[in-house]
């Protein structure tokens, strides 16, 4: 197991194989293309502030290991959605999520958010736990949102202001 020890930091361009083959190693996370990837963390390294992204990583302090996990977040206006967040399965209940949850409200809260919001299978428990501890509720939900297998989702809100 991987211990609770690591360092977050700003993904870039050369960590987007990591972050392919740890969401294609999770069944329940969010599912995105190669070139979804590749454009959000080729627009943060140019620097574009107009395109709001965050993709932060966590890897343990010897950073010559496999990533342990990501986080995915863009900005509509002043309201963030969370995309993604997906810790490796044998990192997984170290606290991990957590902190690059907890990250992530801080990073935005710098940009101004208001609002995250975002939508999680109604089956997930071990994400909606995650989410309430950070303080998410929910805020309605959406019958049928997913395929494969159809599932609703959960709509989950966390207010900054
Ligand atoms: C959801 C996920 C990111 C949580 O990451 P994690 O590092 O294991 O979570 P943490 O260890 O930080 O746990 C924080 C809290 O979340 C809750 N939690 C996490 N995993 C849980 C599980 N399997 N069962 C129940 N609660 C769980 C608990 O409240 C936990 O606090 P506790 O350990 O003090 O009880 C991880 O399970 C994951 O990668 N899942 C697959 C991808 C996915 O479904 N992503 C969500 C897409 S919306």
């Amino acid at each position: 197991m991987v211990t609770a020890a690591s360092t977050i930091r700003d993904a870039s361009v050369r960590d987007l194989p990591q972050i392919l083959k740890l969401e294609r190693e999770s069944a329940t996370a969010a599912h995105w293309t190669e070139a979804d990837y590749a454009r959000i963390l080729g627009d943060k390294d140019c620097g574009d502030h107009l395109l709001k992204n965050v993709v932060l990583v966590a890897e343990a302090s010897d950073a010559t290991q496999p990533l342990i996990g990501f986080i995915v977040a863009r900005a509509i206006g002043k309201d963030w959605e969370i995309e993604n967040i997906v810790i490796a399965a044998g990192a997984q209940r170290a606290g991990h999520g957590l902190r690059l949850l907890r990250a992530l409200i801080d990073r935005v809260r710098k940009e101004s958010a208001e609002n995250i919001l975002l939508e999680v299978r109604a089956s997930n428990g071990a994400a909606i736990r995650l989410y309430q501890k950070s303080g998410f509720d929910q805020d309605g939900s959406r019958k049928n949102y997913y395929s494969n297998p159809d599932e609703d989702a959960l709509l989950l809100r966390l207010v900054l202001t």
